[in-house]
């Protein structure tokens, strides 16, 4: 067995502080049972900073009211953030205009956005939606929801047995019933990064629109939506460095526009009497109710503090993480990495020989070590490569070398434990 440890490039880990970095998450310094965190849970749920928890300190001590409603000074205050944090992603993703951003509860809200906004307005029976294999449940059950409701139908992109989509067979798909194709970024439970420009470029040309399932990926790489001129993009913050409770939809306007809305009530009209309600201008118009504003305005902080670091500089160390965490555990006897696309973000799924996924968490944590078992919320994934579950690994910018020797080294632990 090759034990030799392969060093982080040091022209990536030069100019990148982590020490600096992992000083501004505060519970990286806990220790469970006495163990120092290692948390590799982030594709679930990544960390916040002092800086995001900072500002939304100071949001609920010195800014906190409703928006959109009054006229009073703390009013105003919230309404001006709330509407700074939209730009912020707006900026972020690159969106030409500032209403193309929805913020919602998170990915999974955004796409049933998209599904009840146009899906239920424009798919019609005999249409047929485009998904994949690789899709999280969140963008395959609201689709069957609609496809059952209209009668409509699901055709799914295979993947080879490296986790990658399969191009060609998207191609073949399309047909003159093709009306919608819904497309997974990155994949979360195996890390594979899709050619979604490829993809949406080929559906435009059949005009068919394009959500972009971004949750994983927004984290991990720059996002620019008029470069990938895709239709739809969706994310959560809570994968980001900030809250829980919120997310944004990104739709072109034209589309948002033509849309029926998903949620009725207060501040997505522009007039209501009991004969008829018009609609507010968009965003608005899917913003219904009191939104989740001290979340959306900590979400902004989250995007800067991530770009003071650099999205791209964040994908270069990710990356040189990713390479040496596969190597150490290609080099353990019976672990299997599943997913190992030739592009990949720093996630691994694996399964060890004769030992269950849920018994290799549970020694992990023992050990101090936070990992994901399970199927991932992407069953069909799991069913493609023919196993209940695995284990996942999934890091982010604020681990460390040591933390992928640690994981190693655990892993072997529980092959001591079990076999
Ligand atoms: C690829 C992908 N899509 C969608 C989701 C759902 O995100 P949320 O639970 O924040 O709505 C997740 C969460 O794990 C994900 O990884």
């Amino acid at each position: 067995m090759n034990s030799a440890k392969v060093s982080l490039k040091p022209e990536i880990s030069s100019g990148f502080d982590l020490e600096k970095i992992r000083a501004d998450f505060p519970i990286l310094k806990l220790k469970i049972d006495g163990k120092p965190l290692v948390y590799l849970d982030n594709a679930a749920s990544s960390q916040m900073p002092q800086q995001v928890i900072d500002r939304l300190v100071r949001y609920q001590t010195t800014q906190h009211a409703n928006i959109n409603r009054a006229v009073h000074y703390l009013s105003e205050v919230a309404t001006m953030e709330y509407h700074n944090a939209r730009c912020k992603l707006q900026q972020f993703i690159n969106a030409r205009e500032d209403r193309e951003v929805i913020f919602t509860s998170g990915t999974t809200d955004s796409i049933n956005l998209v599904m009840h906004g146009y899906g239920r307005k424009f798919i019609k029976a005999g249409d047929e939606i485009i998904l994949t294999t690789l899709e999280h449940h969140s963008n395959i059950v609201p689709w069957q929801m609609l496809a059952n409701e209209k009668d409509a139908k699901i055709r799914v992109v295979p993947i080879n047995d490296k986790g990658e989509l399969e191009v060609d067979e998207y191609e073949k798909l399309f047909n003159e019933r093709t009306k919608f194709v819904g497309l997974i970024h990155v994949s979360n439970a195996l890390g594979t990064i899709n050619p979604i420009k490829r993809m949406i470029d080929f559906a435009h040309q059949h005009g068919v629109p394009v959500l972009i399932d971004g949750a994983q990926a927004a984290p991990h790489m720059n996002i620019d939506v008029q470069a990938l001129d895709c239709d739809f993009y969706a994310f959560s913050a809570h994968k980001l460095c900030g809250p829980t409770g919120v997310g944004i939809l990104f739709g072109k306007a034209a589309l948002l526009e033509s849309m029926q809305p998903f949620k009725g009530g207060g501040d997505m009209i522009a007039s209501v009497t009991f004969e008829e309600t018009l609609y507010n201008t968009i965003p608005h118009k899917f913003e219904a109710g009191t939104p989740p504003i001290a979340a959306a305005i900590g979400f902004g902080a989250a995007i800067d503090y991530l770009t003071t670091i650099g999205i791209a500089r964040i994908a270069a160390y990710e990356s040189s993480l990713l390479n040496y965490a596969t190597e150490c555990l290609n080099n353990i006897p019976g672990v299997k990495i599943i997913g190992t696309a030739a592009e990949k973000t720093a996630v691994i799924s694996f399964t060890i020989d004769g030992i269950h996924p849920h018994d290799i968490g549970t020694i992990l944590n023992q050990d101090g070590i936070a990992v994901r078992t399970g199927h991932h919320c992407a069953q069909p994934v799991m069913q493609r490569f023919n196993v209940p579950a695995t284990s996942r690994a999934s890091f982010a910018f604020y681990n460390k070398e040591t933390e992928v020797d640690a994981l190693a080294a655990g892993i072997k632990n529980v092959q001591k434990v079990f076999l």
